[in-house]
C-alpha cells in the first residue's frame, strides 16, 4: 500500500532520510511530506518509530473529482464498512490545494454524507461524527488533477511522544525539535546540552535519539487500532522487534533554564524513562548570563526566547549577551541556536550555516556557529 508520512516545511528531506535509514521502501519527498511503500507491520513500525514525521496516512482511493456531486459519488462507491465499524466515531479533514472548490467545509460535509449513507445502505445504520478525539480520521486531498483519499493511521499528532502529561506545555513541537536535531548532524556520540532548554524538548529528543528509544515509545494509542483489519499479533512483533534495539546511551545530556519550576518539572519526566536510560538525562537550574556552566567538547543546542513581552531593545543584548557567554566560556564546542529571524544578526558570532525554519506562525532561523 501507498503510505504519506506528513512533516513541517523544511524537514521533508530529513524525514526522507529517516525512512531510508529505518529500511522503509521507496520513498518520495512531496511538500510537506515523504511517500512510501508499506504493508501492515511496516505502517505500525512507521507509526512507532518515525520521529520526523507528525502522521502517518495510508492511501485508499484515488479519482479525478471535477464538482460535489463527483466528489459525493466517489466517496460514496468506497466500502467504508469494511474499513471500521459503524460503532467507531470519525471526522473527515479537507485540504483544497485547488481553486475548482472554494469551501472546505462544505467539502467535508458532503464527503462526511457519503460515508454516512454508504454505511446506512451496507448495515442499516451510521457511525457517529466525534471532531475531537474520533477513533477514525479521513484526510480528503483535492488536488489540481486528482482528489485522494487516505486514513489516517496514527490519529494524535505523533508529536505527542506520551511522556507528557499536560503536552500545551512545550513550546517547541516535539517532531519539529528531533528535525532540527538530525539537521544539526549531532553525533550521539559526543555529549549534548541545551543552555535554555524551557519543557525540555531539545534534551529528551537527544535521549530518544542516543538510545534509540522508539519515538511512540509511551503512546498506548493510535488511530489503525480501530480498524478492521488491526493485528494485535502484528503489532506486538513490532513492540518487541523495535524495543530490542534500545541501547543505553554512551553520554550525558543536559538541560539549564534560568526557571526552576521548568527545572523541577523536567526532572520529575525523567522518572519515567525506563532504567538505566534515565541516568543520562539532567537538569540544572542555571541563570546562563551570569554563571558558566563547565561543558567541553561538546554540542550545544537550544532555542533562544523570543518572548514578545521582553522590549526589543532588551531581546537584542540578550541576544548579544548569549554570543559573547558562547564565545567566552563555550569554545571547544559546536553550537546550533534557533533563533527569532529578525533578531539572529544580534548575536555576536558568525554563523557557518543557516536554515530558514517556521516555528509555529514565528520565522526563525537555525544557525550553526563554529567557536574556535
Ligand atoms: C523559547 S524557550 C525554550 C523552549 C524549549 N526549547 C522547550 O522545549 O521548551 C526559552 C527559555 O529560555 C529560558 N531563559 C530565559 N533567560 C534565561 C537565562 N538567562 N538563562 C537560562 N535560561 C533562560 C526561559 O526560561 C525559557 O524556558
Amino acid at each position: 500500500m501507498i503510505c504519506v508520512a506528513k512533516t513541517f516545511q523544511g524537514l521533508e528531506n530529513v524525514l526522507y532520510q529517516e525512512l531510508i535509514s529505518k529500511d522503509f521502501k521507496e520513498p518520495q519527498v512531496l511538500n510537506r511530506a515523504v511517500s512510501f511503500y508499506a504493508d501492515p507491520y511496516d505502517l505500525y513500525r512507521a507509526n512507532y518509530v518515525i520521529s520526523t514525521a507528525l502522521r502517518i496516512l495510508k492511501l485508499i482511493s484515488e479519482e479525478n473529482v471535477l464538482n460535489e456531486a463527483d466528489l459525493y459519488n466517489f466517496i460514496f462507491q468506497i466500502p467504508w464498512h469494511t474499513y471500521f465499524s459503524a460503532k467507531k466515531t470519525f471526522r473527515v479533514d479537507i485540504t483544497l490545494v485547488t481553486d475548482r472548490f472554494n469551501n472546505s467545509l462544505f467539502l467535508a460535509q458532503k464527503a462526511k454524507d457519503a460515508i454516512v449513507d454508504r454505511f446506512r445502505k451496507e448495515l442499516g445504520y451510521r457511525p457517529s461524527v466525534a471532531t475531537r478525539f474520533p477513533d477514525i480520521i479521513i484526510h480528503i486531498h483535492v488536488g489540481h488533477r486528482k482528489t485522494s483519499v487516505f486514513l489516517d493511521s496514527s490519529g494524535e499528532s505523533l508529536n505527542k511522544r506520551g511522556y507528557r502529561l499536560n503536552h500545551s506545555e512545550a513550546p517547541i513541537n516535539e517532531v519539529l525539535a528531533r528535525g532540527l536535531i538530525k539537521l544539526s548532524q549531532w553525533n550521539s556520540n559526543i555529549p549534548l546540552l541545551d543552555i535554555m532548554c524551557g519543557s525540555g524538548t531539545f534534551a529528551f529528543e537527544a535521549l530518544y535519539e542516543a538510545c534509540f528509544l522508539p519515538s511512540a515509545y509511551f503512546r498506548k494509542q493510535f488511530s489503525f487500532m480501530h480498524w478492521n483489519d488491526f493485528d494485535q499479533k502484528l503489532w506486538k512483533k513490532v513492540l518487541e522487534k523495535e524495543n530490542q534495539k534500545i541501547k543505553t546511551p554512551a553520554i550525558e545530556i543536559i538541560g539549564l533554564d534560568i526557571n526552576p519550576w521548568l527545572i523541577q518539572q523536567n526532572n520529575e519526566l525523567i522518572s519515567q524513562f525506563p532504567y538505566p536510560l534515565r541516568k543520562y538525562i539532567h537538569f540544572s537550574k542555571n541563570d546562563f548570563l551570569k554563571q558558566s556552566y563547565t561543558f567541553s567538547n561538546g554540542f550545544i543546542i537550544s532555542n533562544l526566547p523570543y518572548n514578545e513581552r521582553i522590549k526589543v531593545d532588551d531581546l537584542k543584548q540578550f541576544y548579544h549577551d548569549t554570543g559573547s557567554m558562547l564565545k567566552f566560556y563555550y569554545r571547544s564546542n559546536k553550537v546550533w541556536l534557533l533563533l527569532k529571524k529578525d533578531m539572529a544578526k544580534y548575536v555576536s558570532l558568525k554563523p557557518s550555516k543557516k536554515y530558514p525554519i517556521l516555528n509555529g506562525k514565528l520565522e526563525c532561523t537555525f544557525n550553526a556557529y563554529e567557536l574556535y
